[in-house]
């Protein structure tokens, strides 16, 4: 097999984006173009201020500064791209559907077929077409299917190379990955990609299996990992009503090697545009082979997450004297997790819309996600109307000024920043009682409460 010199990638959002930077960074010799259809995405990740990215990662505008334009390139012209190509990335969203069959569980594949038709319409020569988005097992079978039946003749080999990598760490993830997972038939193409990775990473972490056992396990390992959440947040109700202390048990649980420490922080909940949809999507597979229990054991993990996410609403309501009408509830962050600008299935999108089912005012600060965005994010849920959200939402660039007369603050992400802010000066402008309700155990109850806030913290 000779070896890669030009890669397409078609997607450039939060996977393709960072994936291809590393990729090239680390391949100074191999052309890497990524293509996307959103010509504002792509204006992005060409702008000469590289603050201005359309992803925020950590490191991510070290990494876009030394490849591109060297052999780094944005670009909406899908077409040429597909065209000059030896290997094609298809990243591109695949979300939970939200019409027809599956509604709700299944993964919307109708990004990834029109790739695939759009690949076959184009390619003039063979190509590796990889899978980097994550996918319902055996959809390689239907990306064969359509390549092989709609195409010029060419040959296509299809791998499977999910990408583990987690928002707010995407750059070091990349860089030292635990494991580099390609699935495929044909050792060539494997072999071909195997070459792209090795040029960082150790052999020894390159682990290749078939296609289905790689599409699979991409869908496992976000599932064991969102169930580690859902149980110690389980535990954390548990705790709040026995004396327990949640943290105390993650340590105590934590050391024991079997267990592990990691993915044991209590939350307001998970979110992130993975864990769900990947849990719904393994749901709806058990349930089409008729695995009823499968199923509803998995499904159990997103139950839990739901009622967490319920239950911190409830707590501040019940707290505030059984009304939060016309009270201002000051939310600390929006973004899913810290270091990153996506709000994807965000906690706090749906504790704020239970805080507004119930009239309150809610005054966000976030220090990466702009306003339109917790706009459209609330919107989206269609609960009540663009209108009614701005009446009773108000974003701000300020955390001393989304705090001034607020009721209760809300901790839904845990940004660093926040520990650091002046919590007495604070306490002076909030109203009082001042309470603060930390979704992500994230500020210190001794502090807080010596200050003269009511502090409640998930799990304690
Ligand atoms: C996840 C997987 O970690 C990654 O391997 C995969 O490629 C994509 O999905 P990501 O969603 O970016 O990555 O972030 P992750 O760090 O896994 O966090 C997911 C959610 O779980 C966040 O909302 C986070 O706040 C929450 N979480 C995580 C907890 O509440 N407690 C924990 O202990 C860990
Ligand atoms: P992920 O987190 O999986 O990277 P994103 O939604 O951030 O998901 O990025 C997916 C990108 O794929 C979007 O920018 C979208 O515009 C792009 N995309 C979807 N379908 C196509 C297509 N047929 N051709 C080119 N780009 C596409």
């Amino acid at each position: 097999m000779k070896s890669i010199k030009k890669i397409t990638c078609i997607g450039a959002g939060y996977v393709g984006g960072p994936t291809m930077s590393v990729i090239a960074q680390k391949n100074p010799n191999v052309e890497v173009t990524v293509v996307d259809v959103n010509t504002a995405r792509i204006a992005g990740w060409n702008d000469e201020n590289l603050d201005n990215l359309p992803v925020y990662e950590p490191g991510l505008d070290g990494v876009v500064g030394e490849a591109r334009g060297r052999n780094l390139f944005f670009s909406t012209d899908v077409d040429k791209a597909i065209d000059e190509a030896d290997m094609i990335f298809i990243s591109v969203n695949t979300p939970t559907k939200t019409y027809g069959k599956g509604k709700g569980q299944a993964a919307d594949l109708k990004y990834i077929e029109l790739c695939a038709r759009q690949i076959a319409a184009v390619a003039k020569s063979d190509k590796i077409v990889v899978e980097k988005s994550t996918l319902p097992v055996r959809t390689a079978e239907a990306l064969k299917s359509i390549l092989d039946n709609t195409g010029n003749g060419v040959n296509f080999h299809i791998l499977s190379n999910p990408e583990f990598l987690a928002e707010g760490t995407a750059v070091t993830d990349l860089h030292n990955p635990d494991r580099v997972l390609i699935g495929g038939e044909n050792a060539e193409a494997i072999e071909a990609l195997v070459q792209v990775y090795e040029a960082w990473v150790p052999r020894e972490r390159i682990l290749t299996t078939n296609l289905w056992s790689s599409e699979l396990s991409k869908l496992v390992a976000n599932a064991f990992l969102a169930q580690r959440v859902s149980s110690i947040n389980a535990i954390s109700e548990l705790c709040e009503v026995t004396g327990a202390n949640v943290d105390e048990v993650s340590r105590a649980i934590g050391h024991d090697s079997r267990i592990g420490a990691k993915f044991l922080k209590a939350s307001v909940g998970f979110g992130g545009s993975c864990f769900q949809k990947d849990i719904l999507n393994l749901v709806y597979i058990a349930r089409s082979y008729n695995l009823t229990a499968v199923a509803d054991y998995w499904e159990q993990v997103i139950i839990l997450n739901d009622h967490q996410k319920v239950r911190f609403a409830e707590n501040i309501i019940k707290t505030l004297y059984n009304t939060v009408n016309g009270k201002n509830i000051a939310f600390l962050g929006w973004a899913f997790k810290k270091d990153t600008n996506d709000t994807r299935e965000s906690a706090a999108i749906y504790v704020a819309d239970h805080l507004l089912d119930e009239e309150a005012n809610v005054i966000v600060y976030d220090p990466k996600v702009p306003a339109e965005q917790i706009y459209k994010d609330l919107d989206y849920l269609g609960t009540r109307s663009p209108e009614e959200n701005r009446r009773l939402v108000r974003v701000v660039n300020d955390p001393y000024e989304a705090l001034s007369g607020a009721h209760a603050a809300a901790v839904l992400t845990e940004w660093d920043e926040f520990k650091d802010y002046d919590w007495a000066k604070i306490k002076e402008t909030m109203k009082r009682p001042s309470f603060v309700f930390d979704g992500r155990k994230l500020l210190g109850r001794t502090e807080l409460e010596e200050l003269g806030f009511i502090y409640y913290a998930i799990g304690e």
